[in-house]
């Protein structure tokens, strides 16, 4: 996080606005845009992590009429944010005003985002500001897109100042030739702001109150106005599920190379599919095809085989998983315990070096220190009402085939024969043989063969 302060040193206070009203349509869905996920969570949540990053004293959220949903996002991702109600949609001007009181407090940095362009790093916010600090009214952040249909223009004097910005559909022909725009995230002066704002009309094309007109009323008063450049792919707006899907390669290529600077190997990246929040230890190794859900950690030197899911799972160092194994949430695995190829486990703790190597579901369980679980293996946690755990002992062995009806309970060093349906707990070094007992007949096929045949040949 980074502290912005003024020219006499003392801290700079920055209220960022995120604007979330918009319809979101041309998504062609239920759910409100902003709450679509990328990397696993909300492009909200993503902007609301940018900006606490970017050490934003306050935040408001502002959301359309009985947006509950986005609300309640905008909380629980920043328990500390306010939400205003932009109740009619009348442009990005009118929706920064919406969270009028929280400008009025006065701060001396104000960030505008759009919660549908959730790649802007911190870095850049902290740009925008030192151009404030700096003593710009307004800082616009620009961007040079391969086809500038549809954005604003950044209109500059021959010195490079920023003049104005235009809407695409009020440019005149020599202005839709420039190629630098509007990224749309925008730092005013705090003390200033609310001034230019309410100067903002709508006698425009889309009879909007357009928030990049800031731009041309704060220089008509005498402020200076800046720019900041970003790289496109950093300040991609999301109106359509092709644009999510960008989004969503965007922070993937960002997520993987981060894992590979911070010492794991992953044999095909662009294979790897990784959450917001996933953690990998050092000489991690990650073969091609694996998909981290949220909420996973990696323990160093952890190898993850090929087509393994993973969410919600702890591993601790040395732990091995796959391929085809699937960690679901509340899976924690200790020290050197192995994970085979088809096995799932949910909400359960895998004792140190304990092998659970093949077809096997462990769910609602702990399993002690190097237990061996056999192929098969089922443990059968749920009645069709409640669910109940199944405790196994250290050094246990899981003969092939069994079923553990929990609740149930096999001691330390106990054996379970293989095809056992094991319903009473079974004691500490026990062997329990939970099946039908083999009978063997000698000469039985023999007899049956003959009787048989005569009866074919008879027919
Ligand atoms: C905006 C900019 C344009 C810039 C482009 C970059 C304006 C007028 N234009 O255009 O210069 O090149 O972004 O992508 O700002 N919103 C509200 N309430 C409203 C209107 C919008 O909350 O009444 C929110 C939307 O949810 C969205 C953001 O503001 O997050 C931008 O609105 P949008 O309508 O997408 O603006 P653009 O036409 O893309
Ligand atoms: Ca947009």
């Amino acid at each position: 996080m980074t502290m912005q302060k003024d020219r006499s040193g003392a801290p700079r206070r920055c209220l960022a606005i995120v604007l979330a009203a918009g319809e979101g349509k041309r998504m062609r869905s239920t759910l409100p845009k902003v709450l679509h996920r990328i990397a696993g969570r909300s492009m909200l949540a993503h902007v609301l992590d940018s900006v606490t990053r970017a050490g934003a004293d306050s935040i408001a959220v502002v959301v359309g009429p009985g947006r509950d949903d986005v609300a309640a996002e905008a909380r629980g991702n920043a328990p500390e944010a306010r939400v205003f109600v932009q109740s009619e949609r009348l442009g990005t001007a009118h929706a920064v005003l919406a969270a009028r009181q929280a400008i009025a407090e006065g701060f001396d940095d104000i960030l505008v985002l759009f919660a549908d362009t959730p790649l802007a790093r911190p870095e850049t916010f902290s740009h925008l500001r030192e151009r404030l600090r700096a003593g710009a009214g307004v800082v616009a952040l620009g961007f040079e897109p391969a086809d500038p249909t549809g954005y604003g223009r950044l209109l500059t004097d021959g010195a490079g100042a920023l003049l104005a910005i235009r809407e695409h559909k009020d440019a005149g022909p020599d202005e839709l030739k420039v190629g630098i725009c509007n990224a749309g995230l925008m730092a005013l002066d705090g003390a200033r702001a609310l001034g230019w704002l309410e100067q903002i009309g709508d006698d425009n094309a889309q009879k909007e109150f357009y928030l990049p007109d800031a731009v041309a009323i704060a220089r008509a008063g005498g402020a200076a106005c800046a720019l900041v450049m970003a790289p496109a792919e950093e300040v991609l707006g999301v109106n359509d599920r092709a644009q999510l899907a960008v989004a969503e390669a965007e922070i993937q290529r960002r997520l993987r190379l981060a894992a590979m600077l911070n010492g794991a190997t992953l044999v095909a990246p662009e294979t790897v599919f990784f959450s917001f929040d996933t953690v990998l230890g050092a000489d991690v190794v990650v073969e091609p095809h694996v998909v981290f859900g949220p909420g996973v950690t990696v323990g160093d030197g952890c190898v993850i085989h090929s087509f393994s899911h993973l969410e919600g799972a702890t591993l601790a160092k040395s732990v091995a998983i796959g391929p085809y194994a699937r960690l679901r949430p509340g899976a924690k695995l200790a020290e050197k315990a192995r994970i085979g190829n088809f096995v799932e486990i949910k909400q359960a703790d895998i004792g140190e070096g304990a092998k659970v190597n093949h077809l096997t579901y462990v769910g609602d369980a702990s399993i002690g220190p190097r237990a061996n679980i056999g192929a098969g293996v089922i443990t059968c946690n749920y009645d069709g009402f409640l669910k109940y755990r199944t405790k196994i002992g250290a050094d246990a062995f899981i003969g092939s085939n069994s079923a553990l009806v929990a609740p149930v309970e096999v001691g330390d060093r106990a054996f379970v024969g293989s095809g056992s349906v094991v319903t009473d707990n079974v004691e500490a070094d026990a062997l329990a043989v939970a099946r039908g007992r083999q009978a063997v007949i000698p000469g039985w096929a023999t007899a049956f063969r003959k009787k048989m045949a005569a009866l074919k040949a008879a027919k």
